[in-house]
């Protein structure tokens, strides 16, 4: 008899915010994402200073990587935990503003802007932005919401914006998810209708994941695309 089917779990901003609460952060790196090292050339043009955008942000160490190189950042999050342990382990004080149905963190010391919400009903203006780095922001949503996820990231692009998704692509039964395993078709099917998808590289991250998580994985992924719009 084979092991029952395991259940993905419905993942929403209350189970992310648990996980936040309950420290429970092995997607976290306490490094900078080797794929945004490795891919530096390619992600920043020869302009001076670019606005990143980093949806589902965390307190990802590759925001403060694109500060520390000039330029200004902006995210969206939906736990504040995540945003204030950011703030506070890089030592930046902040103001809180509210814009509609969002709290605003704007750093005093560095360009940095947080807006704490839910992503799916992020309605603002942002200026235009340059590159959206999204690791562990598509794949860390429910698979029926990926095109509403799609929609909120195509409207906060311009024809020059730079979007990079790291697809996490596995096959392993053993692994429930988040991550969800995103693979090439489904990149093309998400977004061909309006942009050109370009595969920039794939790095084996098996025993990065397996030690962050604490338990071996058969085989995992990293796939960079590069979409832009049409
Ligand atoms: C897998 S983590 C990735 C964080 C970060 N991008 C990184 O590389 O470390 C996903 C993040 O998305 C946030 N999140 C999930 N669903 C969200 C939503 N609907 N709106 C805003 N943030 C959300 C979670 O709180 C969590 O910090």
């Amino acid at each position: 008899m084979s092991a029952p089917a395991k259940e993905v779990p419905t993942v929403d901003i209350n189970y992310w915010n648990k996980k936040w609460v309950d420290e429970q952060i092995a997607f976290h790196r306490s490094d900078i994402h080797e794929l945004l090292k490795s891919n530096m050339d390619i992600v920043c043009s020869k302009e001076n200073k670019m606005k990143f955008l980093f949806p589902l942000c965390g307190k990802t160490l590759d925001m403060k990587h694109m500060l520390d190189k000039g330029h200004e950042v902006f995210g969206i999050e939906g736990s504040k935990v995540g945003i204030e342990a950011f703030l506070s382990e890089h030592n930046l004080t902040y103001s809180i503003t509210d814009d509609g149905n969002y709290k605003v963190y704007r750093a005093n010391e560095l360009p940095i802007t947080f807006y704490h919400g839910d992503f799916f009903l992020f309605d603002r203006l942002l200026p235009e932005i340059d590159v959206i780095w999204d690791r562990g922001g598509l794949v860390a949503v429910n698979i029926a919401d990926r095109e509403k996820y799609r929609d909120v990231l195509i409207r906060l692009m311009t024809p020059t914006t730079k979007l990079f998704v790291v697809a996490m692509f596995y096959d392993d039964e053993e692994i429930v998810g988040p991550p969800m395993c995103l693979t090439d078709e489904q990149v093309q099917q998400l977004f061909a209708p309006k942009c050109t998808i370009k595969l920039i590289t794939a790095l084996d991250c098996t025993e990065d994941f397996s030690t962050r998580h604490k338990k071996p994985v058969k085989r995992m992924e990293e796939r960079l695309h590069l979409i832009q719009l049409k």
